[in-house]
């Protein structure tokens, strides 16, 4: 049976949503979320906006923090009264009652009766290791100083920050630290941002999954003789190893060495299992690179932390290591379009542009700061997935 009332026609797509591709199911968000733009009168929409934005962090770290949400995936679909879940997580039932009307609003968890509470998709998520970490994180960093930005630009000028060691950072949270000088000083901060950076690939394909890396890293590879000391890849800032490890597990005859670097705190946070083919090394990347002559020098979501004269300086110390002909250099970095960026590409831009100076890069963008470094890009390789925007932007030296 057809029907022409658009709210049954909406609850049917909502029921096939679930059988959707991945990639229609990214289309459909785009056209949903234009749905909702063209249905909110302006008005209503932007005092919406302007009262929620700031508490919706709030509310979804102190679930995080106090653990609601674990408490309400243990529970397995047995709905949980506010009483009870306000005694597990040590916070007066009243002031749960308030979190959670924001909480089930967005979909956190649901209500199966008054004052009565069940998990949902989105609880069970935020329960991810990677997820909860990130939550809390974000909201003790970055929430904070994208705050005080206004008060930054009213006191220093209208103009993009270039320091990450005396900017936005700093001035919001009375530090002379840089951001990760600032966590790594704290074991704890440590951790739950590396601990959140194993799940930054969310649910976007790793890069060796739409990458020629048989006929244009394996065969290069292995047909240049290589020696049991043969470095196949280096990747730099490459946190906890597991973009190497997932890389191992895809293409298990790799050969040759997996060196990964990072700074003292993160490489000595590495667990043991890391896998043994995996070198772990502590490296700045702001100093001379001393694996010298691997075949690829990879970097995934680093050169984004860094304002573009720290991004050429890391530049000419990989260039002046690699091999002329042999090696690449292979940045694996999200690549915004000109026009039309996705409001969450844009929304990690001013994040990164408050934590660190850094910044998110066009295509354009990319090629120069690569190429003012004495590289020459062979090609931009673009995800092929609908709305990704990573890419894998391949130089070697400049002849
Ligand atoms: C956004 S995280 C990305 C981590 C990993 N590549 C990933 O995608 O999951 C940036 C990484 O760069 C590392 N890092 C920051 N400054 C660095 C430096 N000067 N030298 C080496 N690594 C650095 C951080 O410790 C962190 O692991």
């Amino acid at each position: 049976m057809t029907t022409n009332d658009p709210v049954t026609v909406l609850e049917n797509i909502i029921e096939q949503a679930q059988t959707l591709s991945a990639d229609d199911r990214r289309r459909l968000l785009v056209t949903a979320q234009k749905l909702v733009t063209t249905l909110e009168p302006p008005e209503e929409a932007a005092f919406r906006q302007i009262f929620q934005s700031h508490t919706f962090s709030f509310a979804i770290r102190l679930g995080a923090e106090l653990g609601f949400f674990r408490v309400l995936v243990k529970r397995d679909g047995v709905p949980i009264s506010s009483v009870e879940l306000a005694t597990e997580c040590k916070i007066e039932e009243l002031l749960l009652v308030r979190v959670m009307r924001v909480l089930t609003g967005l979909g956190y968890a649901a209500e199966s009766g008054e004052r009565e509470y069940v998990a949902t998709p989105l609880s069970r998520a935020m329960v991810l290791p990677h997820l909860e970490a990130f939550m809390i994180h974000s909201q003790e960093n970055s929430a904070r100083v994208v705050n005080r930005l206004p008060e930054y630009f009213q006191r220093y000028g209208y103009k993009c920050p270039t320091d990450g060691a005396n900017g936005a950072y700093q001035f919001a949270l009375g530090t002379s630290l840089s951001f990760f000088d600032s966590i790594h000083s704290d074991p704890v901060r440590a951790e739950r941002f590396n601990v959140s950076m194993t799940g930054n690939k969310n649910q976007r394909r790793f890069w060796f999954e739409w990458f020629p890396v048989d006929d244009h890293l394996l065969k290069p590879f292995h047909g240049s003789s290589p020696t049991p000391e043969s470095v196949f890849l280096v990747d730099m800032g490459g946190g906890k190893g597991h973009h190497l490890e997932a890389l191992l597990t895809k293409f298990p005859a790799v050969g040759g060495h997996l060196i990964l670097q990072d700074l003292p705190r993160t490489i000595s946070s590495i667990r043991e299992t890391l896998d043994s083919r995996i070198q772990p090394a502590v490296h700045d990347i702001f100093s001379p690179q001393p694996v010298a002559g691997a075949l690829v020098y990879y970097t995934h979501f680093v050169l984004h932390d860094f304002p573009d004269d720290k991004c050429q300086t890391m530049l000419r110390h990989v260039a002046a290591a690699m091999r002329p002909g042999y090696s690449r250099l292979l940045l694996n970095e999200v690549v915004i379009p000109e026009r039309d960026c996705p409001l969450y590409f844009a929304c990690s831009d001013i994040t990164m542009m408050a934590v660190l100076a850094g910044m998110q890069r066009s295509r354009r963008h990319w090629v120069e700061l690569v190429e003012s470094a004495g590289l020459a890009v062979v090609k931009v390789w673009e995800s092929p997935d609908f709305g990704d925007m990573e890419g894998v932007i391949e130089a070697m030296v400049a002849n």
